[in-house]
């Protein structure tokens, strides 16, 4: 129904100037980290990449402290022996779960699905018509829309006409109602040191914006470039206009 679309926010990073809001970043990872990270993986995201341009804004030794919190499997070692040790730069985040049998094994069935290109999987949701719409409006935003609105998609009452199985759990915005994972998020649950507001409203924009970044790591830089190859079309085309009138000044 009309009703089940997940609301737009106003996004930082929307439109042809968008930016991340480090702010942000920052608490969402600490979201994902602390809530996400005990089900869902993150597979294409190494530490190192929180210290990138256009990312959360790490310094390379804040990347390399955060890296050393996780323990990280690695080996054979001389002995053939599998160790763990400390996280380093280079390391990618750690799943929760060795396989995807182990992972449905423990979520009554279904696999939490990588996060890494999350908001992009569930960009398209909305079909073919729509998309044609979407693609010159709020096209970009509609993963981070979902993202944000299923976490706040949660409600103990289930509407009148819906049946939920056992081990499902009712949540508006899912395409079906019937999700299988609990409400992960509630009030006060993670601690911010900036005095935003440690509501679910305000860790599911922020986790969101996390994963939009983590889908497009990029998104700055390829927004400033295309704006300079505006640029440089447009001076390129008046150049071109005053070359072409003195090539065919003397012309018939
Ligand atoms: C599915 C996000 C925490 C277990 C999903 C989906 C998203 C998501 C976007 C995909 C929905 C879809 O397929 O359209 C998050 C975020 C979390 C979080 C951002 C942290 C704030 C958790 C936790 C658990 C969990 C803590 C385990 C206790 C699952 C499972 C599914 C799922 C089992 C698959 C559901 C199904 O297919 O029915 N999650 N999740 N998630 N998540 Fe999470």
């Amino acid at each position: 129904a009309e009703d089940d679309t997940p609301p737009s926010q106003s996004w930082s990073f929307a439109g042809p100037f968008g930016k991340f809001d480090r702010g942000a970043l920052q608490r969402g990872l600490k979201v994902y980290k602390e809530v996400c990270s005990n089900c869902h993986s993150l597979n294409y995201i190494a530490f190192r990449n929180l210290a990138d341009p256009g990312g959360p804004g790490f310094s390379e030794a804040q990347a390399a402290a955060f890296a050393s919190d996780y323990k990280i499997k690695d080996g054979p070692n001389d002995q053939g022996d599998m160790f763990e040790r400390p996280g380093r730069p280079a390391d990618y985040f750690p799943a929760p779960f060795p396989n995807e049998q182990a992972a449905r094994a423990a979520n009554g069935g279904a696999a939490p699905p990588d996060l890494s290109l999350i908001t992009k999987a569930r960009s398209y949701e909305r079909g073919f018509p729509q998309f044609i719409f979407d693609f010159f409006t709020q096209f970009q935003e509609q993963g981070p829309n979902y993202v944000d609105a299923i976490l706040q998609g949660f409600d103990d009452k289930v509407p009148a006409g819906v049946t939920i199985p056992d081990g499902s759990y009712y949540n508006k915005y899912f395409p079906g109602h019937a999700i299988k994972m609990p409400k992960p998020l509630s009030d006060g649950q993670v601690t911010f040191d900036d005095g935003s507001p440690v509501t679910v409203a305000q860790y599911a924009k922020d986790v969101a914006t996390f994963l939009m970044w983590t889908a497009e790591p990029h998104m700055e830089a390829r927004k400033r470039i295309g704006m300079q190859v505006f640029v440089f079309l447009i001076l390129f085309a008046g150049l071109m206009y005053f070359t072409k009138k003195k090539v065919w000044a003397n012309a018939h």
